[in-house]
């Protein structure tokens, strides 16, 4: 255990990982300073890479000392605080306008040098330097991985360049051709074929081409243009078609259809039937011919698309002019701040979609540049795998005290889960520790009246991070009360009450039955990060998203597995082809399921209606 003052005197180790005009060794990590102008930052041949083995978590010191550690470690917040009035301040880091307080955590000053010593030993300074290099990192997919390219602000140098590709060039053309375009639908000069502007936009996607561009417009509904609703259409159930759609006015609506691949079929699913909603809506007002010219001059009008893969879009019947790119080297859960973003674009404007952006930079600039001992998602990552590999943690909360974030959840768990929830490391080994946690919550205080109960009082160990915002976005009072602040007495209370606790002593003096005094225990020492910020503006957002970006890259890192592929998903899709011709009464390919399958798929044909 820390004695008292002993965080101040914490001599952070100092890595020096910077970039800019200084080139960072593969090998090494050194860097050494270059004279002349900047040249462009060029990645590394993918060979060197594949052939990089990722460095086993278990075999570096740090590994042993963490579990010595861990077993020797007696949790005792409310000790640490009272002997270490620094604690707090000691391990409160800013990162841009994010303020954390990792001091409710169960760590000492000990347990944060081995964790940096630990991600040290596997080279973490190295994996940073070589992503936001361009290297190919995802190993099983053979790419670059550089949504950090996304958000550089136009002119930084030095250029960045992979292979033969201009990427700052690239990003700034796509950024301004989706602008031009999100003016002209907010102002109204994009007009439907009937003439008339736009009014919805539905965006047509699923998983990374869904799920941030709707939290992020939940999260940033105060600043979306009157006069413009985005939708959401992801499911393949029809219920989701059927209802987005059900009070649509086709003259106004607008659908962008955004697919990494544009060969989802949940997502070419929605979209064919989209276009054929359109064209029989047209038709049933008499506002439609019914010959292909009008039925594509439709199209042109009411279907715009993101995508990698030009030729299937063409495919599809939507206008390339009415395309937006995006590059392999952005994974689908890492690309809210790519052309997916569009609908935000257009719903938020080009300036704040701007500082959104600027926002991720602020954080990817500070993860790049940071000494790890201060390295916001370094060790919010290194705490994570203290949780996971060294007492046991099995999943993580996260906890948005803001209405506005109540999709933040849903989005992490793609990004954290699809990101690593991985058995084999990027050279196909075997991992050598538990990896990815179950990410989940919900919006405080909702959680609070449903699961914080397990939280506080159950067997389980639950890390979790609160998040809150000082300034909300609607200052209502009731009466004499802030509701704002009522509100966030909440969002304090509950970490104070899982970090401290309530003794048995304390629930005595408050004359409890004896009989249900240990009912009444708050056992206390449940470790929470609190992560405060001024106001959910846009910047604010794209912070906050990018800090969870680098914190999975962090965790993926010292685990050895690629964050950036999603083979697991792939099964289950290929399995759906090969049966679904049963479910619509094929005997042959029923006869070649499984006892179970079978069974359940003769369950669904004896009772469909
Ligand atoms: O099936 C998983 C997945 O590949 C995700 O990684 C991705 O975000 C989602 O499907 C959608 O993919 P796409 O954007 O190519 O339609």
């Amino acid at each position: 255990m820390a004695g008292a003052g002993a965080l101040r005197a914490i001599r952070w180790a100092l890595v020096d990982h910077r970039g800019g005009p200084n080139v960072t060794s593969v090998q090494t990590g050194r860097v050494t300073p270059t004279a002349g102008p900047p040249q462009p930052v060029r990645a590394r041949r993918k060979e060197a890479l594949v052939s990089t083995a990722p460095i086993d978590p278990t075999g570096v010191p740090a590994w042993a000392g963490l579990r010595e550690h861990a077993e020797q470690l007696e949790p005792d917040l409310r000790g640490w605080f009272a002997e270490d009035p620094g604690r707090a301040e000691e391990l409160t880091l800013t990162a841009g306008d994010l303020h954390a307080d990792l001091s409710k955590n169960l760590i000492t000053s000990t347990t944060v040098n081995l964790l940096t010593e630990l991600a040290e030993g596997v080279g973490l300074p190295e994996r940073i330097a070589a992503m936001f290099r361009g290297d190919r990192i995802n190993v099983t997919e053979d790419r670059a991985v550089l949504h950090t390219a996304l958000r550089r602000p136009a002119g930084m140098q030095p250029a960045l360049q992979i292979d033969d590709q201009d990427v700052d060039a690239d990003v700034h053309h796509t950024l301004e051709q989706m602008y031009d375009f999100a003016d002209q639908v907010r102002t109204g000069r994009w007009r439907g074929v009937t003439g008339k502007p736009v009014a919805t936009v539905v965006n047509i996607g699923i998983g990374g081409s869904d799920l941030g561009p709707a939290m992020a417009y939940s999260a940033l509904a105060p600043y979306v243009a009157d006069g413009i609703e985005v939708r959401f259409l992801s499911n393949i159930d029809p219920a989701d078609v059927a209802e987005t759609t059900a009070d649509l006015d086709p003259e106004t609506t607008l659908f962008i259809v955004a697919s990494k691949t544009f060969g989802t079929i949940e997502t070419l699913t929605n979209a064919r039937m989209a276009r054929q909603w359109l064209w029989d809506e047209l038709s049933a007002r008499g506002q439609l011919a019914s010959n292909n010219r009008a039925r594509n001059r439709a199209v042109a009008k009411h279907f715009v698309a993101v995508s990698t893969a030009l030729d299937r879009v063409a495919e599809f019947g939507i206008d390339t002019d009415n395309t937006f790119g995006f590059w392999d080297w952005v994974g689908g859960r890492y690309s809210v701040d790519s052309a997916v973003g569009l609908s935000l674009a257009i719903a938020i404007g080009p300036g704040n979609f701007a500082d959104f952006l600027a926002g991720f930079h602020t954080i990817d600039e500070h993860f790049r540049t940071t000494e790890l001992s201060r390295n916001l998602p370094v060790l919010m990552g290194l705490l994570n795998v203290w949780y996971v590999n060294f007492l046991g943690a099995e999943s993580h909360a996260v906890l948005p005290y803001s209405q506005s974030l109540h999709r933040f959840p849903a989005y992490l768990q793609q990004l954290t889960m699809e990101s690593n929830g991985k058995s084999v490391r990027w050279d196909g080994t075997p991992v050598t520790t538990a990896t990815g946690e179950v990410f989940w919550g919900e919006p405080g205080t909702n959680g609070q009246h449903a699961f914080y109960q397990l939280i506080h009082q159950g067997t389980r160990l639950i890390p979790a991070d609160f998040i809150a915002v000082a300034t909300p976005a609607h200052p209502w009072q009731e009466g004499d009360v802030d509701v704002h602040s009522l509100f966030l007495a909440n969002f304090f209370a509950q970490t104070k009450a899982l970090a401290f606790g309530k003794t048995a002593e304390e629930v005595r003096a408050e004359g409890t039955d004896e009989a249900v005094v240990p009912a009444r225990v708050f056992p206390g020492n449940r470790p929470t990060t609190s992560i405060m910020a001024p106001v959910l503006s846009p910047g604010v957002l794209g912070q906050l998203i990018c800090l969870y970006e680098h914190i999975t890259f962090t965790q993926g890192v010292i685990w050895g597995i690629d964050s950036f592929d999603q083979w697991g998903v792939e099964l289950g899709k290929d399995l759906a082809t090969q049966i679904e011709p049963a479910v619509n009464g094929d005997e042959e390919v029923l006869a070649d399921q499984d006892a179970s399958t079978r069974s359940l798929i003769r369950y669904y044909r004896e009772h469909r209606l």
